[in-house]
Order: C-alpha cells, then sequence, then structure tokens
C-alpha cells in the first residue's frame, strides 16, 4: 500500500497529488504551515528567500506512521529552484520514511527543474523510484492524465 504526502501553497502541488492518490486508490495527507499564508508578491519574496537559505518553518504533519506503507509519495512545489520551505522543514527533521518513495514537484517553469529534484531527494535521504513535474500551465489546463499513470507504473515497477 502507497501513501500520499504533499505540501501545497496554492492548491496546484495538491491537485496533481490527489490525481496521483486517486490512481492509486490510497489516501492523501497534507503538511500545513501556519505561518505560511498565500500572499502574493511580497509573500513570494519572503518565501523565495527563505527556501534559497534553507530556512525552516513549523509544520503540522498527521501522525501516519509512514514506514507502514510499501511506498510513500511525497509532492511540494518549487521554491526557488528548491523544495517548498514546509515541505523540507518536514524532511529536515529527518522523519522515518519507507525505503520507497516517489517526488512529485509543480513549478512556474515549462522546464523540469533538476536542481530541485536532486534538493527534494537528499533532503529525503534516498533516490525516489520516480518523479513527475507538472508545470503550472498544465495543472491549470489539467491534461497531466498521461503522466500520472506513467509515474504510478513507475512506482510500481521499482524494485
Ligand atoms: C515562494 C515561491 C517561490 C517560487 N519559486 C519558483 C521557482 O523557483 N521555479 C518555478 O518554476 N516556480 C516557482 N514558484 C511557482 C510555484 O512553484 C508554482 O506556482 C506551483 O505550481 C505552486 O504550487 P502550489 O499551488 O501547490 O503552491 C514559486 C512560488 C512561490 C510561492
Amino acid at each position: 500500500m502507497t501513501r500520499v504526502l504533499c505540501y501545497s501553497w496554492s492548491e496546484r502541488t495538491a491537485r496533481v497529488a490527489a490525481a496521483v492518490a486517486a490512481e492509486l486508490a490510497v489516501e492523501m495527507d497534507r503538511i500545513v504551515a501556519p505561518r505560511v499564508r498565500a500572499g502574493g508578491l511580497w509573500g513570494m519574496l519572503v518565501w523565495g528567500r527563505a527556501a534559497r537559505a534553507g530556512a525552516d518553518t513549523p509544520v503540522e504533519v498527521p501522525p501516519v506512521d509512514w514506514p507502514r506503507f510499501g511506498a510513500l509519495v511525497l509532492a511540494a512545489p518549487v521554491w526557488a529552484g528548491r523544495v517548498a520551505v514546509p515541505m523540507a522543514s518536514f524532511l529536515r527533521a529527518h522523519p522515518a520514511l519507507p525505503p520507497r518513495l516517489g517526488l512529485v514537484m509543480t513549478g512556474a517553469d515549462p522546464r523540469r527543474p533538476a536542481g530541485a529534484f536532486a534538493d527534494f531527494a537528499r533532503l529525503a535521504g534516498r533516490e525516489p523510484l520516480a518523479t513527475l513535474y507538472v508545470a503550472r500551465a498544465r495543472v491549470e489546463r489539467g491534461d497531466f492524465a498521461p503522466d500520472i499513470a506513467e509515474f504510478c507504473a513507475a512506482l510500481a515497477a521499482g524494485p
């Protein structure tokens, strides 16, 4: 059984993560960051700088025994070319995770952000079995179903 854990500021990553959870017919949990509020350009500047600096913020995560699951899908947006601060903060606290991981990101850039995925894998402490990047424009068009199927197949096929 797989579980999905998502941080999303403006719900785009949540849409993609929810589609992964639906494809796998599993539950999705959310990371809540009470000090991070959606807040226009100023918020983007502040939190972009925090992501670049490797800063942390308090997070609330459901009390789930993650290693109990055969695989975990972590989903977060790209912030300043890195993983969004709340997901990074969760991972920097060294939670116990299952060995099989899938990583999902959304971002404004149409190109896959290799550096952000490397950051994500380093923070998670393992190489993912599967990765999925959906650019913001495609999230908004809602035409990412084939990517979801491919990602879920790669996750299932891993060792
Ligand atoms: C603080 C901040 C920094 C961002 N930095 C980047 C970036 O470096 N590269 C990028 O492609 N998108 C960047 N974005 C855009 C988001 O990654 C993109 O809109 C994403 O789909 C939002 O996901 P969400 O709705 O789950 O929060 C940034 C957004 C925010 C709020």
